[in-house]
Formats: C-alpha cells, structure tokens, sequence
C-alpha cells in the first residue's frame, strides 16, 4: 500500500485505474514553491513530506504550456485557472492561429530516494469551452491524435493521451521492477 499525496480527487482517479487498488488518496498540505520547472516544484514538496509521511508515498504535479505565450501558465497553472478560467484561456488566444500546446506532469516518488517520472501531451487549445467531465483546463484542450476536448472523454480515454497516463504509467513500470 502506497499513499498518492493530493487534494485532486481527479488526478487521484486517472493514477489509480493506471496503477491499480495498491495506492490510497490522502490529503496532506504541502507547500507548492515558486519556480521555474515542475520538477523542482515536485522535489521541494517531497523534501518537506519525506519526514511527514510514513512509508513509500508520490506527489504529482502538472501544468498547461501554451506555445505562442512561451510556455504560460505553465508552473502557474493552477493560480491562473483559479483566477480567469477557461474564459480567460480563450480571450487570450481569441483571434490567435497558433494554438499549440502542451500539459506536462511530474510525477515525485519517494521510497528513501527521490524519483521523478515526467509525462508530456501535445496538444491545442480549442475556439470554444467543451465537455462536462474532468477537471481545470480540460474543457479547452484538444490532445494530438483526437478531435475531442478531454472533458469530452472517459478518464480511460483521457489517460490514452495524457501527461498524467504517461506519468504514471512509468510509475507503474518503475514499481514492477523493484518488486522483481
Ligand atoms: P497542480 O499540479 O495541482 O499544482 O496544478 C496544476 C494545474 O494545472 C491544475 O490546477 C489544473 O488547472 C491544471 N491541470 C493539470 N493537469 C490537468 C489536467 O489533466 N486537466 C486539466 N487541467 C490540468
């Protein structure tokens, strides 16, 4: 048993149909740094959990780049999404042609050591709000290979896809392998 250390009842529920009933969701603060990279985002909470948590336990942490906006919001994610939304995404890029972007998740195990895992889904950013599942930016992000927002899919079709699939499934991997 393994706890994934998260306030998101959805991230909680994409990782464990990849990972499977061997991990529990368990809500614990941590503070989420001011920086320019995900990964030492991911590492910094560890550090402040690793003396907090009994046992092996991971983070994860995410953000939406947008490439004619140089990566923003990126590490700034949830405070953007927090503070104008989808519609402020939208007004943002309205009348834009580039609509490239990219969700990036880092996914921080800790079993003693520190180990990272990062999974990366291209994408665009739609003209319009669609879809009513998932969560954040969902509702606006169009994965590479598809035509439909990942609020328009069920979580197995979202996780085909997704930074977080991705992420967790090398989690998954890594796992398989130390029990061997
Ligand atoms: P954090 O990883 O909790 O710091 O926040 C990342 C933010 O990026 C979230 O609050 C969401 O707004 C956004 N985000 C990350 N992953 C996803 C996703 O899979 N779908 C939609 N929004 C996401």
């Amino acid at each position: 048993m393994m706890y994934f250390i998260t306030g998101n009842r959805h991230k909680y529920e994409e990782v464990k149909k990849i990972i499977g009933p061997g991990i529990t969701m368990r809500t614990v603060p941590y503070p989420e740094i001011q920086a320019e990279t995900l990964e030492e985002v991911a590492t910094y909470g560890i550090n402040y959990l690793k003396d907090r948590v009994d046992g092996a336990f991971f983070i994860e942490d995410s953000g939406l780049f947008i490439e004619v906006l140089n990566g923003f919001p990126g590490v700034f994610s949830a405070y953007v999404f927090r503070a104008i939304g989808n519609e402020g995404i939208l007004k943002i890029l309205q009348g834009e042609e580039n609509r490239k972007a990219r969700f990036m998740s880092v996914m921080g195990y800790y079993d003693g050591e520190i180990h990272l895992f990062t999974g990366v889904c291209e994408g665009t950013i739609a003209h319009e709000i669609r879809g009513k599942r998932g969560f954040g930016y969902d509702p606006v992000f169009i994965p590479k290979g598809d035509n439909r927002t990942f609020a328009e899919m069920v979580t197995e079709e979202k996780n085909r896809y997704s930074h977080r699939g991705k992420s967790a499934l090398m989690l998954k991997k890594y796992l398989e392998e130390k029990e061997r």
